[in-house]
């Protein structure tokens, strides 16, 4: 007791000891990692790239827990080393920019909003709750970061009654049994504090810690009012339900904690700063921007005046640059379509910023890599390996872009001409995005400067005519049937093992030819898309989960496969598959079955081996493609993702500058020697630990099983274990 004491006084004195304001952004990060690995055995884990891992409902990582949305879902792969954590913290790059979080329209015109922001975050997987969770995050804040007490309120879900969700009346009292005044602890309502990943995914009630700029007085009515002074600064997520796609709450079977703070936020608070770009994370790159343009230095005005244009501008670029490095660093390149077609846009934005009001030469936004590298680097040291590379793609989109600049801003000008400040034409507004590539917020806001307005119903139709033409091009009408978490909590209840999936490997070759055995199986459990089912009968859509398959399910950017299953005692029926995909360990066969299935029958698989055959060509046609093109245009070539189905195969890659025919020439002749030469394609089963040790292994930004399946053309890959040559 006497100890414990002894060390909380030493910590308190440790804490007023430091100033309370002043401590530099990255002793920060540094002092919230150690609070959580140091104090409270958290495991710190990597940042995920910018660009979700296989998460169609993301466009950008926009919170610390994406990554982890399958532990929170229950539907990792429990053979990933993520399925074994229970307490990890990091800081993660986030991007809010497009989606159910996006900032990108308040950039700049305050000064806590950004595009890209570092979110520190902490979880518990299944392990401590929200006590423990209120308690750290107050222990950290206030004795460890110094930030007096008194200056801080707490909110809590004050519960919904049209959800059906009553309030949090545990989180309230455990903040009053930690000493919060009861007029400082406020319950608010869903959109405060009940926070949601996305349009489905994991979600529960949170409580949320703010920060009162001024101090000195009581400012409960400030907390949520939308105002600069009293912000808030730590959300606590307590993760108890799924968003379905049909909007319904389903309660998990597992809690989880998840909590994100905003670095900059922070940094603000401890450096006394209710701007963000007055803190040490902004004021190099707004020094950079100064010595590169004609305006003044920057003055941290906000608000309409005129002169709180320029530094505006100074704040988008010195956001939008950090965005685009970023990004950039991770492989996302601003192009068409997706997030590549939001950082485009937020290049745009950039550029026109830079030119237009701060007017910096061309080449200036991409100048200022090196500064976002040197206030950034700290935690994401690919920001200093890639300085170049992202330079140089910056210029080079700039430099398609400035010539529509101009030709834009002279359209403007003579439109407004000719209406004399009447409403602009939504016809001119259109044309300026679909023709010139100008962002619709960025038309906005320069009529905005001009003080002139569109017509905005018009462009509305124009913009949803557009949408919907677009959207009936990509409609994508396969069918999915996904196992939901209820109902693998339900599989894992009734002792339904894991699908042995090892069959999918077990063709030989037969006289030159691939030979893919039948493989016989028992039916473990059905799915409806609901719930489990005994039996499901004619015309019904169901998942089949077998003791076996020997199916590909899709994953690893490869097609599933296609094929048949047939009953015993009903061989002249086939049982089309028409999806295969896996969660938790459970390979799901998405039937439309033609006649009764139950529980405990016995099939028989039949897959494509035609479709299989052609999958597994050009899988290794991938590699062999990512090898050509490494050794024609040097190491720096990264492999960002691929596709592979029977038909065709999709190869991202990353390299500095465009292809010369000749190097597309000199790939293709590599491509065809390599296949020429006929080798062997060798496979082996190895830890994952040992796989990564290999030298030349080729891997992409994914959750890897372990053991991982390891594939090598022309030499065993026992062989590599020992040997450790490169052999690329
Ligand atoms: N996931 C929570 C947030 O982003 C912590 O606010």
């Amino acid at each position: 007791m006497m100890r414990l004491l002894l060390r909380r006084l030493r910590r308190l004195s440790a804490a007023s000891e430091r100033s309370f304001s002043g401590l530099p952004a990255a002793q920060v990060r540094r002092t919230f990692l150690d609070f959580f690995r140091d104090q409270h055995q958290h495991l710190l884990v990597p940042s995920a790239p910018v660009r979700p891992r296989g998460d169609p409902s993301l466009l950008f990582v926009n919170a610390g827990m994406n990554q982890f949305k399958p532990v929170l879902l229950g539907t990792v792969d429990p053979r990933s080393q993520m399925a074994l954590w229970r307490r990890v913290a990091n800081s993660q790059r986030c991007v809010r920019a497009g989606g159910k979080h996006n900032d990108l329209e308040d950039v700049g015109r305050d000064g806590t909003h950004h595009t890209f922001f570092e979110m520190l975050g902490s979880w518990s997987f299944g392990d401590y709750f929200k006590e423990e969770a209120c308690r750290m995050a107050w222990s950290l804040l206030t004795e460890h970061y110094g930030i007096p007490a008194d200056r801080l309120y707490v909110s809590y879900f004050g519960g919904d009654a049209g959800s059906g969700l009553s309030a949090d009346r545990e989180t309230r009292d455990i903040w009053l049994h930690l000493g919060v005044p009861a007029s400082r602890v406020l319950p608010f309502g869903l959109k405060d504090n009940f926070w949601e990943m996305g349009d489905t995914g994991p979600c529960g009630p949170c409580t949320e810690i703010h920060y009162d700029h001024v101090g000195g007085r009581h400012a409960a009515a400030l907390v949520n009012a939308g105002g600069a002074e009293v912000v808030e600064i730590w959300n606590l997520v307590f993760i108890q339900y799924s968003r379905e796609p049909d909007q319904s709450l389903r309660l998990l079977p597992q809690f989880s904690v998840d909590t994100g703070m905003g670095l900059e936020r922070l940094v603000g608070v401890l450096q006394g700063r209710r701007s963000n770009y007055d803190t040490d994370l902004f004021t190099p790159l707004l020094d950079a921007i100064h010595q590169r343009s004609r305006a003044g230095p920057y003055g941290g005005r906000m608000g309409a005046a005129p002169d709180a244009q320029v530094d505006r501008a100074y704040r988008v670029v010195a956001d939008h640059v950090r965005t685009l490095a970023v990004c950039i660093a991770d492989g996302v390149h601003p192009g068409m379509s997706g997030a590549e077609l939001v950082l485009r846009r937020i290049l745009r934005r950039a550029v026109r910023f830079c030119a237009e009001v701060l007017r910096a030469p061309p080449g200036s936004l991409a100048s200022l890599v090196p500064t976002v590298a040197q206030t950034l680097g700290d935690a994401f040291p690919e920001l200093f390996r890639e300085a170049d590379r992202i330079a140089d793609i910056i210029d080079e989109n700039e430099g398609h872009f400035l010539s529509s600049l101009q030709r834009g801003s002279r359209l403007i000008q003579r439109t407004c001409l000719r209406t004399g400040g009447g409403a602009f034409p939504a016809a001119a507004a259109w044309s300026l995005h679909r023709d010139l590539g100008f962002p619709l917020d960025l038309v906005d806001l320069m009529l905005e400067e001009r003080g002139v307005q569109v017509d905005r119903q018009e462009l509305d139709r124009l913009v949803c005519h557009d949408q919907k033409m677009r959207a009936e091009q990509q409609a994508d009408s396969r069918p999915r049937l996904l196992l939901d978490v209820l109902s693998l909590a339900a599989l894992q209840r009734a002792g339904v093992p894991h699908t042995d999936d090892g069959p999918k490997y077990g063709y030989h070759l037969e006289n030159g030819r691939y030979v893919f055995p039948a493989c016989r199986a028992t039916v473990l459990a059905l799915y409806d898309g609901r719930a489990l089912v005994p039996e499901v009968g004619p015309g019904q859509r169901c998942g089949v989960i077998l003791d076996r398959t020997c199916f590909y399910s899709e994953q690893g950017g490869q097609s599933h496969d296609r094929g048949y299953l047939m009953r015993d005692g009903l061989q002249e029926v086939l049982f089309s598959v028409e999806a295969v995909n896996r969660a938790g360990g459970y390979v799901v066969h998405q039937v439309t079955v033609p006649d009764h299935l139950r529980t405990g029958d016995q099939v028989e698989l039949h897959l494509d081996q035609a479709h299989r055959l052609s999958c597994m060509v050009k899988h290794t046609a991938t590699h062999v493609l990512n090898f050509a093109l490494r050794s024609v245009l040097g190491r720096s070539v990264q492999q960002r993702g691929s596709h592979i189905s029977a038909d065709r195969l999709r190869f991202d890659f990353s390299v500095k500058g465009p292809l010369s025919s000749a190097q597309l020439q000199q790939v293709d002749r590599c491509v065809r020697d390599v296949i020429s030469a006929n080798q062997d394609v060798h496979t082996l089963e190895v830890p994952l630990r040992l796989a990564g040790a290999i030298q030349g292994l080729r891997t992409v930004d994914e959750v890897y099983p372990d053991p991982v399946r390891v594939v090598s053309l022309g030499v065993p890959v026992s062989e590599l274990l020992d040997g450790g040559t490169d052999r690329e």
